[in-house]
């Protein structure tokens, strides 16, 4: 797929931007604090309705402005889609397909899809669990829109259940008996069941993902660093060891429930769900050897370049090309890695490339050039 126009108006510091895409390479190039992120985070954004630089939307409106709005005309195949999200900070976010009426923001999630390689990316490698639950996540999404409702289905569960622990929490600090603890126990069971079915659906496409991405990134790190591996991409449960073997939902609903009646004393102690995907971490191996903490910066990067070509190679072949868009990474890596990289991603149906100066893109990305200045975005 690809995207054969950006309209962007009052995102990030864009009052107003109309920019015109080819398939292929485009490239855009200018001084730092431009908008060179601004546009590309735009087309991710609508992608996977969130951004990799902020959590939450406030810093993605302009300022002084009270909503940003984003639309981009995608074309896969024969078929072209307009998709179109309101950013409301503080309000519910809307969402049109080809200016019919209104729909969920979420409804839009597929008709979009990218790859994004951006500086923050060293933190998949480096960074806390909670950067590769995201990683699995956004990807589990892309491959299966309807987990996005999962996903906020577990989320909604497991902010309810920590109120009522710590609703539980304090009142056995106040030595109460009745009232607000013991109302609060006796709920927790069904919250349990919740927590449980969202937790095991999220649980088992995280473990299927990984299990045909572990190739893929095997042969993408042998592509960008050969001889450096073997690659091995570990997941580490809070509901113990039998996950990885757990032939199903039923089974890992089976194994969160039995774990969650374990952790319950702990849990109404600390007043916190102990038990669940939100507690979990994907360990990344390189050899034998967990990258985080022993890989040295550049093999960091080469890892982490490898987990997004898996997810390039994984989309690629189950849905069709997502747009690739290689945000400011040129610069960050050495000579070998950067000519490795731009061989294996120019063939892509589109390719987005963000750079502070052209000599930082790679020769074999020749494409369309737009300069980037002032808010500016000028084809060259
Ligand atoms: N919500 C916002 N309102 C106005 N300006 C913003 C907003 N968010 C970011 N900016 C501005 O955008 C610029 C950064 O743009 P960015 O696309 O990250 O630059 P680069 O070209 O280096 O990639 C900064 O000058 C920043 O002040
Ligand atoms: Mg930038």
């Amino acid at each position: 797929m690809h995207v054969t126009h950006l309209s962007l108006a009052d995102f990030r510091s864009y009052t107003r931007a109309e920019v015109a895409l080819d398939p292929g390479v485009t490239a855009f190039v200018g001084p730092n604090g431009q908008g060179k992120t601004n546009l590309v985070e735009a087309v991710c954004y609508l992608a996977t309705l969130g951004s990799h630089r902020v959590s939450s939307d406030a810093p993605l409106v302009r300022m002084g402005a009270e909503r940003a709005v984003v639309r981009a005309a995608v074309v896969q195949g024969d078929r072209q889609q307009l998709v179109e999200l309101e950013l409301n900070p503080g309000k519910a976010n809307r969402a049109r397909i080809n200016r019919s009426s209104q729909v969920r923001p979420r409804d839009v999630l597929g008709i979009l899809r990218s790859v994004l390689f951006a500086p923050e990316d060293l933190a998949l490698v480096k960074g806390d669990p909670g950067e590769r639950r995201r990683f699995l996540d956004e990807l589990i999404t892309a491959r299966a829109p309807r987990m996005a409702g999962v996903r906020s289905d577990y989320d909604r569960v497991l902010k309810q259940r920590n109120t009522l622990l710590k609703t539980a929490a304090l009142a056995r600090r106040h030595g109460s008996r009745g009232g607000g603890g013991d109302a609060a126990l006796s709920t927790l069971d069904v919250w349990d069941q919740h927590l449980a079915r969202a937790g095991a659906e999220l649980l088992a496409q995280r473990l299927d993902l990984i299990s045909v991405l572990q190739p893929l990134a095997d042969k993408a790190y042998e592509q960008l660093a050969p001889g450096g591996g073997p690659v091995l991409l570990e997941y580490r449960g809070s509901a113990g060891e039998g996950m990885a073997d757990a032939g199903g939902r039923e089974e890992l609903y089976e194994l969160l429930m039995a774990a969650l009646t374990e952790a319950r004393k702990q849990e109404i102690e600390r007043g916190v769900t102990l038990v669940g995907p939100h507690r979990d971490d994907l360990v990344l191996k390189l050899g034998r050897l967990p990258a985080k903490g022993y890989a040295s910066h550049g093999e960091s990067w080469s890892y982490a370049l490898a987990l997004r070509l898996a997810s390039y190679d994984l989309l690629r072949t189950e849905a069709g090309e997502p747009v690739l868009v290689l945000d400011d990474v040129f610069a960050e890596l050495d000579e070998r890695r950067r000519e490795r990289l731009a061989e294996l991603v120019a063939p892509g149906e589109q390719v987005l490339v963000t750079a502070a100066v052209e000599d930082d893109v790679p020769q074999v990305l020749t494409g369309t050039r737009y300069a980037v200045s002032e808010g500016e975005v000028r084809r060259v």
